[in-house]
C-alpha cells in the first residue's frame, strides 16, 4: 500500500489576476506567510507594484493576458528562474458577464469560456508539467463561484466555465494521485471591481437574504485559500463555498 507523507507548505505560489480585488488579497497573505509570489494580470496595478518593490526577492510581477500562451509559458519560466521551483497554483483571474445569455454573441460567450476555463486549464497544465518533471508535490486552488451551484440571471456562460473549472478540479484531483491536492473555492458575491455591475439595491438584497447575515468579503476567503496552501488538512477534490450560507 503506498502511504504518501503529507505534502509541505506552498514556498512558491502563482496567483493569477494578483493586481486587484481577491487575488491582490492572496498574494499579500501569501507573501505575509513568508512564501514567494509569481502574480499576474494584464495591468499591473500600483498596489502590486508595490508588493513586489517591497520584497524584490521574493515576488515577480508581469503583464500578462492569460489566453496569452505563448506568454502565460514564458513566464511560469521566469518565476522559476527568479524564485526557484513552483508548488502552488492559484487559479484565480476571471472576467464576470452582466448579460442574459440571448444577447450574448458567439464571440462573446467564447472569450469569456476562454479566459475562466479554457486558460486556467492551460496554466495548471503548465505548472504541473513542471512539478512533474522533478518528481515534486504541489497544490492547486482553483477561485470558482456559487454561480456553479446555483442559478443567477446575466451569469450564463460565467456560471458554465466556475461548473466546468469545478468538475476539472474533481478529475484533476484523482489523475494527481495525492502528488498534487487540488481543491475549488466557491464564493457567493463580495464586493470588487467585477461586482460593480450590482447595483447598491442587489447588494443590500444579497446581505439581507444570506443566512450569517452579511455579504462575503475577500477577508473571509483568504483564510480558506491560506489554509489550502500551507496547513495539512488532506483536503482534495473539494469545492468549499464561502457564502455566509446563501446557497444551503
Ligand atoms: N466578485 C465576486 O462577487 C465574485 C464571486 C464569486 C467568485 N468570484 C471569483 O473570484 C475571482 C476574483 O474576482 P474579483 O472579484 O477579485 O475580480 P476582479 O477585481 O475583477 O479581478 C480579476 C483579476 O483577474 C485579472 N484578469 C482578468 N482577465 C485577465 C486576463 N485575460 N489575463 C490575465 N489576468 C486577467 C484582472 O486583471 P486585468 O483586468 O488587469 O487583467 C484582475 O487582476 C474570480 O475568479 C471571480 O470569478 C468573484
Amino acid at each position: 500500500m503506498s502511504d504518501l507523507p503529507p505534502i509541505g507548505p506552498a514556498s512558491v505560489v502563482v496567483v493569477s489576476g494578483g493586481s486587484r480585488g481577491l487575488g491582490l488579497a492572496i498574494v499579500t497573505d501569501v507573501l505575509d506567510r513568508g512564501a514567494k509570489v509569481a502574480a499576474f494580470a494584464r495591468t499591473i496595478t500600483p498596489e502590486l507594484q508595490q508588493l513586489a518593490d517591497a520584497h524584490p526577492d521574493r515576488v515577480l510581477v508581469a503583464s500578462v493576458d492569460v489566453n496569452d500562451h505563448k506568454a502565460l509559458t514564458a513566464f511560469i519560466k521566469d518565476a522559476e528562474a527568479a524564485l526557484g521551483p513552483i508548488d502552488a497554483l492559484v487559479n484565480n483571474a476571471a472576467v464576470g458577464q452582466d448579460a442574459m445569455h440571448i444577447h450574448m454573441s458567439p464571440q462573446q460567450i467564447g472569450d469569456i469560456i476562454a479566459t475562466n476555463l479554457t486558460s486556467p486549464l492551460v496554466l495548471t497544465r503548465a505548472v504541473l508539467r513542471r512539478i512533474m518533471a522533478r518528481g515534486g508535490r504541489g497544490r492547486v486552488v482553483m477561485v470558482t463561484s456559487v454561480c456553479a451551484q446555483r442559478g443567477y440571471s446575466g451569469l450564463v456562460a460565467y456560471s458554465a466555465t466556475k461548473g466546468g473549472l469545478d468538475s476539472a478540479m474533481r478529475t484533476l484531483a484523482r489523475e494527481m494521485h495525492g502528488r498534487v491536492l487540488v481543491n475549488s473555492v466557491a464564493p457567493g458575491f463580495f464586493a470588487s471591481e467585477m461586482s460593480s455591475v450590482l447595483g447598491d439595491q442587489q447588494l443590500e438584497t444579497i446581505a439581507r437574504r444570506t443566512p450569517s447575515g452579511r455579504m462575503v468579503e475577500p477577508d473571509n476567503i483568504v483564510p480558506v485559500v491560506r489554509t489550502l496552501l500551507f496547513e495539512d488538512t488532506n483536503l482534495n477534490g473539494q469545492v468549499i463555498t464561502i457564502d455566509g450560507g446563501s446557497s444551503i
